[in-house]
């Protein structure tokens, strides 16, 4: 059997990871880089730390606006398609690469499978929502991480197409969790153990908006530990755009940082503040509670589970919410037990007849 997995954007190529592990050796599989993420550390790193085949295909899109990129993907997958006629499309999680690969791959009627299927914020403000809704509608197979995700799909009619497999992400951060522990790196600038917090911010609500990204960074720098942020180029862009410092105060800002790297940082921080869906999980994952600059989330186990506090409309609490006690402890597992990717590749090798 061949699968053809579609990437693009740093979150997959981590997703993808676990998947290349599980389906070597029982099929047919081949990338296809859609080049969305092209810089070093947002991309080529990933393919090295995490041991994934070199792609197949690298369509190197790059940049623009959303119709534009989406569209140069679009003509670039109807060809890959048409040269490796794959017998399934796996496609992951909610950017643009996501529904490109699901509208080309559907449209040639060849079967597809979502990989991270029915996580929903329900705000129609964020591309990813949109991605995420209209690549599930499209997609023959829903692999769901979580019981919330299946009850999401049930409810939009597509039970039937829908399987909970769990989560991926799981599967790749307890191992490199496991190998960084055993490894004791230093941590970036210096940093000590415990004294730290960890921060990311990219979405377009809190980066796009001058007043609301320099609200952001001043109540950011006016923690009282030090905090590591980890710049992501769309953050570095419009922060040099709108004249705000990225280092002042507390906040020492960096590249952004390969896997390995940013799981021993995480996995040793005091707190993360971020607007990134993988890392809030990440951090309740690592038990680092996390505090995450969203009127709203995906995951909504690690706030239930008391590891996560959504701050948004009045960024003065953000510093409150940051310095709050240590949750109590659980030993909830509501995104699987790392095995996820094994049940992916069984549920795929089942074949595409009950589609
Ligand atoms: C994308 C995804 C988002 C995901 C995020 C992870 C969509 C709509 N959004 O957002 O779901 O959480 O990736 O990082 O698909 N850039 C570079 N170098 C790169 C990549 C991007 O400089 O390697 C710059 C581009 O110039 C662009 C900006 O970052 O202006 C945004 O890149 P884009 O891929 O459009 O979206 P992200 O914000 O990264």
């Amino acid at each position: 059997m061949r699968i053809l997995s579609v990437v693009g954007a740093r979150p997959q190529f981590v997703k993808l990871a676990p998947i290349a592990s599980a389906l070597q050796g029982k099929a047919d599989h081949l990338i296809a880089h859609t080049g969305q993420h092209y810089d070093e550390l947002m991309s080529d790193v990933f393919f090295q730390d995490l041991g994934i085949p070199t792609p197949a295909f690298n369509l190197a899109v790059g940049s623009g606006r959303h119709g534009q990129q989406t569209a140069a993907m679009l003509t670039g997958l109807e060809e890959v398609l048409d040269q490796s006629q794959p017998d399934w499309v796996l496609v992951y999680g909610d950017t643009n690469s996501t529904l490109a690969a699901a509208v080309a791959a559907v449209k040639m009627h060849i079967p597809v499978a979502h990989l991270e299927a029915g996580l929903r914020s329900f705000n129609r403000r964020m591309p990813e929502e949109h991605n995420r809704v209209l690549t599930d509608h499209a997609a023959d197979l829903l692999l769901a991480p979580t019981k919330v995700a299946m009850k999401h799909l049930a409810s939009e009619g597509l039970a039937e197409r829908s399987v909970l497999v769990g989560d991926v992400m799981t599967d790749v951060l307890y191992l490199t969790r496991d190998s960084v522990t055993a490894k004791q790196e230093e941590l970036p600038l210096g940093l000590n153990s415990g004294d730290y917090y960890v921060s990311t911010i990219h979405r377009p609500d809190n980066t796009d908006d001058s007043a609301r990204l320099a609200a952001i960074v001043a109540q950011l720098s006016n923690l009282e530990k030090p905090v590591l942020l980890l710049a992501h180029p769309r953050l570095r862009t419009l922060a040099e755009k709108h004249g705000i410092a990225l280092n002042q105060g507390s906040l020492q800002s960096i590249d952004p940082l390969a896997y390995p790297q940013l799981v021993n940082a995480v996995q040793n921080s005091a707190g993360v503040v971020t607007d990134s869906g993988g890392l809030q999980k990440e951090a309740f994952l690592l038990r680092v509670p996390c505090t995450t600059i969203r009127p709203e989330t995906e995951w909504v186990e690690t706030v239930e589970l008391g590891w996560n506090t959504l701050v948004s409309a009045d960024l003065s609490r953000l510093g409150a919410a940051v310095t709050r006690p240590i949750p109590a402890a659980t030993d909830a597992t509501p995104y699987g037990s790392g095995q996820a990717a094994q049940k992916v590749a069984s549920v795929l090798l089942e074949g595409t007849d009950r589609f």
